[in-house]
């Protein structure tokens, strides 16, 4: 596993696993929860520290029961969560602090690695506000860092401008095909970590076929040249698989480094 250092110093896992669907029926992001941790027991027993996950996703309790039946070091973990951008739970700033609680109770942690805002609204003052109760919770020890989601420049320069605590991570939709390279140079010469979802699903069949020829002289498939590209450009990547054969391969992506050459084909895709 590779490492890269936040900008308060705390150091994140390149690699983890998203959640999304994960305790949820069949597989479905909307599916009742069923409480199944298989699937992250799966992920962490493949080597996956870093786990994803949302008050949206409404699966927090079942990642907080995965960790603890996983028998792993409560910090050898790196727990994102995030709070949506919606009235009922930013609303005021004590609303705030409840859904930050309510993560932490759900999670049975007593604080996370980082917390997100999962997606901006319009009105860039009440999104310092709510910014501003998340700095407290840092201060409170109940967060360790703090970022966004879904961020554009704009957005994250406003943060930049006004917090006290600058986003140590936008997480944000980046795939060969549709890779944000300007959010992720602004993301980076700010010292804010890129962070990828949707590495995987978002692929063409086409683009697939042409990360498949490249894996080629790597012994590599696809969805490994996809990862160790984003990983060597900086980035976190957090891709998601309810089947352990697939964890295995997508964690298996740090043995090999793309050429220039391949780089440049799959930046240009
Ligand atoms: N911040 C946001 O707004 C936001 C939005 C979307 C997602 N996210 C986060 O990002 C995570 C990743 O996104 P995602 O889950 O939507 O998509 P993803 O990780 O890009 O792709 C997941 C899909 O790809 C398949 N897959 C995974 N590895 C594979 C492999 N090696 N070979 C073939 N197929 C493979 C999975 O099927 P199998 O289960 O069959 O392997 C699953 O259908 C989410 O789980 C969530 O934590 C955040």
């Amino acid at each position: 596993m590779t490492y890269l250092t936040l900008n308060n110093g705390l150091l994140i896992p390149q690699l983890g696993t998203g959640t999304n669907t994960f305790g949820k029926e069949n597989k479905d992001f909307m599916g009742v929860i069923n409480g199944n941790t298989s699937e992250l027991l799966s992920s962490i027993d493949v080597g996956y520290r870093l786990i994803d996950t949302a008050v949206a996703y409404r699966n927090e309790k079942v990642i907080g029961d995965a960790v603890s039946q996983s028998g792993v070091l409560r910090e050898e973990f790196f727990i994102t969560s995030k709070i949506p951008g919606s009235i009922e739970y930013m609303g005021t700033d004590d609303l705030v602090r409840q859904t930050i609680q309510s993560s932490l109770n759900n999670l049975q942690m007593d604080y996370m690695d980082l917390y997100l805002i999962h997606k901006p609204w319009d009105n860039l003052k009440d999104m310092l506000r709510v910014w501003k109760v998340l700095e407290e919770a840092v201060e409170l020890g109940k967060i360790k860092s703090i970022g966004v989601s879904n961020f554009n420049e704009e957005q994250l320069q406003y943060l930049i401008d006004h917090a006290n605590i600058k986003p140590a991570v936008n997480q944000f939709l980046s795939y060969p095909g549709f890779e944000q390279k300007e959010l992720i140079e602004f993301c980076q010469s700010n010292h804010i970590i890129a962070e990828a979802y949707q590495s995987i699903t978002k692929l063409t069949d086409e683009t697939k076929k042409i990360l498949s020829n490249i894996g080629k002289k790597y012994h590599k498939s696809w969805n490994q040249v996809v990862l160790n590209y984003q990983v060597n450009k900086g980035m976190v990547v957090i891709p998601k698989s309810h089947s352990t054969s697939h964890q295995q391969s997508n964690f298996d992506i740090f043995d090999f480094e793309l050429s220039e050459e391949d780089r440049m084909i799959i930046e240009n895709l």
